[in-house]
């Protein structure tokens, strides 16, 4: 994953509207610190989310947040709306004002959602190039067969937009029942999939996004932080 970096002493010298010579003195000094530690090297780089202070004046502290959350149906998947409930009116009460949802889910979805205030991380995970597959449980109005596995595996033409969806993966579960992964997320796309088969969509569940499985702790509208293991898992897949 690319990070949007800034050399160090650059970025002390706008911040403090200050030379850069006057930058290499507190560097020299000692006097700046990088993620609690003494930074001496100007070229060094930094990022959103590197904590940077010099003296006692701290100049960046932001912390990077990444949670999931069990979407239930009927709420939406956007930070702000007028009329319904917005999946982060279900999160604790806090300061949500910085997060964005890292692949949203339509009004009647449910299941995993992501949320994070790292916008690398949620591009990374929306790039069809980095294979990151969303997996899905879906029930369908009519009987599936094998046709389907072949139209979903070769991609289907979508008018709107011109474009041929990506090959996506569907294991048929049972004759109402399958599970689809996309790596890609186009508006109502998996519904629009089934729609060229004139076959409804009756439920769409998010399981898992790359190797991220909703956890079976959470009850639908409940939520948790991620672990670091669990942010690190899913650029690594
Ligand atoms: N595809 C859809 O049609 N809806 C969703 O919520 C997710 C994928």
């Amino acid at each position: 994953m690319r990070s949007k970096q800034a050399r160090l002493d650059r970025f002390i010298s706008r911040q403090l509207n200050i030379p850069q010579r006057e930058v290499k003195l507190l560097l020299a000094r000692g006097q700046v610190r990088v993620d609690k530690s003494v930074a001496n090297n100007g070229q060094m780089l930094v990022n959103e989310f590197s904590h940077i202070a010099v003296n006692e004046q701290v100049l960046q502290a932001i912390q990077p947040k990444y949670l999931m959350l069990n979407k239930p149906a009927g709420v939406v998947s956007a930070t702000k709306d007028p009329q319904h409930k917005t999946v982060i009116d279900l999160l604790e009460p806090g300061d949500h004002s910085d997060l964005h949802i890292a692949g949203r889910l339509d009004f009647n979805s449910t299941g995993l959602l992501l949320l994070t205030n790292d916008g690398r991380w949620s591009r990374f995970i929306a790039s069809p190039e980095n294979n990151i597959y969303k997996r899905y449980r879906v029930t369908l109005e009519k009987p599936l067969d094998s046709r389907y596995v072949e139209a979903f595996s070769q991609g289907l033409f979508f008018d709107y937009e011109g474009i041929t969806t990506r090959p996506a993966k569907l294991k048929i579960l049972s004759d109402y029942e399958a599970e689809v992964s996309l790596r890609e997320g186009r508006y109502h796309q998996i519904k629009r999939m089934f729609g060229r088969f004139q076959n409804k969509v009756l439920t769409l569940h998010r399981l898992a996004i790359g190797p991220l499985i909703l956890d079976a702790e959470l009850k639908p509208g409940q939520s948790r932080m991620l672990s670091e293991q669990e942010v690190a898992d899913i650029v690594r897949a």
